[in-house]
């Protein structure tokens, strides 16, 4: 730990509960790796409390603010400015000291883009499959349309759920680019190579030997896929993407980028590439645990 002075800058996380979160792991050893003079501490919020955090945050000068569960789209109305993007999904996870207050962007989705990028899968023209239509894959689904991929298969058990998300992108970006399917008509989908995105909620620990398709023919059509579980580090899913022939990543990179990119926006740095892989060997290191 850095020593506080009369310099130090605050970052924090707000949300409720924070107990768990590893963003200060990330942040803390950015720091230390930028040489910042800067902490970042996590608070825990009551909903009634959300404007009067916000506020009392830019009174306090932060710097820069996470916002996690379940405050992600309820923070909105508090902010000076929200990023194109985060506007889209409605949902920002970061916070930037601007002029009067703050700005909001989704540091998750754009920390999953990067994530990809880094394994060389740019979603510009991809065509992509998504599992799940809930919070995190509607988010998913709204980075890809933003980021132009072509195709977004997404697959849910509640069709219901896949339709309103697909209308909703393709009315945003006035083209069909989300195709609503059932879980169990994965087999509709045209013959190819996709990425896949797992962003169902099955799997998770301890849920280890559980994933949303196990038909090994719905494998063979992934070349890359991505779960945005991270707990465990190797998901059924991404030893059935593995076993289909595709190479399989887990969430912690993602984890890793949105911290990173919020990091970047906070101090207006970039971080190296080399600083990047030592937090994704962190986060890798603290979670272990759950394998
Ligand atoms: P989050 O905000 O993390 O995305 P969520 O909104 O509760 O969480 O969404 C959970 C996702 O996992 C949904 O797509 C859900 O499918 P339904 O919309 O049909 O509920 C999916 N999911 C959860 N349990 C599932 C299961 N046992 N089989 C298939 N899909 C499941």
């Amino acid at each position: 730990m850095r020593d506080v002075d009369g310099r130090t800058r605050v970052c924090s996380l707000i949300g409720n509960p924070v107990e768990h979160t590893l963003s200060p792991l990330i942040h803390n050893t950015l720091a230390e790796y930028t040489e910042k003079n800067l902490i970042y501490v996590p608070f825990s919020v009551e909903a009634d409390r959300l404007e009067a955090a916000v506020r009392g945050a830019y009174a306090l000068h932060i710097l820069g603010l996470n916002v996690t569960v379940p405050y992600k789209s309820a923070v909105i109305p508090y902010l000076e400015e929200v990023d194109e993007l985060a506007k889209q999904i409605g949902a920002v996870n970061t916070l930037v000291r601007c002029e009067g207050g703050y700005k909001g962007y989704n540091t998750d989705m754009t920390g999953l883009k990067r994530a990809m990028e880094s394994d060389g899968i740019y979603l510009e023209g991809e065509s992509v499959i998504l599992l799940g239509a809930g919070g995190a894959a509607r988010a998913v689904a709204f980075l890809c349309a933003h980021a132009g991929a072509e195709k977004v298969w997404m697959l849910n058990r509640t069709l219901e759920r896949a339709d309103r998300v697909a209308e909703e992108v393709n009315s945003v970006f006035g083209r069909d680019c989300v195709t609503p399917l059932l879980l169990t008509d994965y087999d509709k989908i045209p013959k190819g190579k996709y990425v896949a995105v797992q962003g169902t909620s099955v799997g998770l620990h301890p849920d280890v030997e559980a994933a949303v398709v196990t038909d090994s023919a719905f494998y063979e059509k992934v070349h890359t896929g991505y779960d945005l579980v991270y707990k465990p580090g190797d998901t059924k899913f991404m030893q059935l993407v593995r076993a289909g022939g595709g190479r399989a990543f887990n969430g912690l990179k993602m984890l890793a980028w949105q911290g990173i990119l919020a990091y970047e926006l906070w101090n207006d740095i970039v971080v190296t590439k080399e600083q990047a892989q030592n937090i994704i060997e962190k986060l890798r290191e603290k979670t272990k645990v759950y394998e």
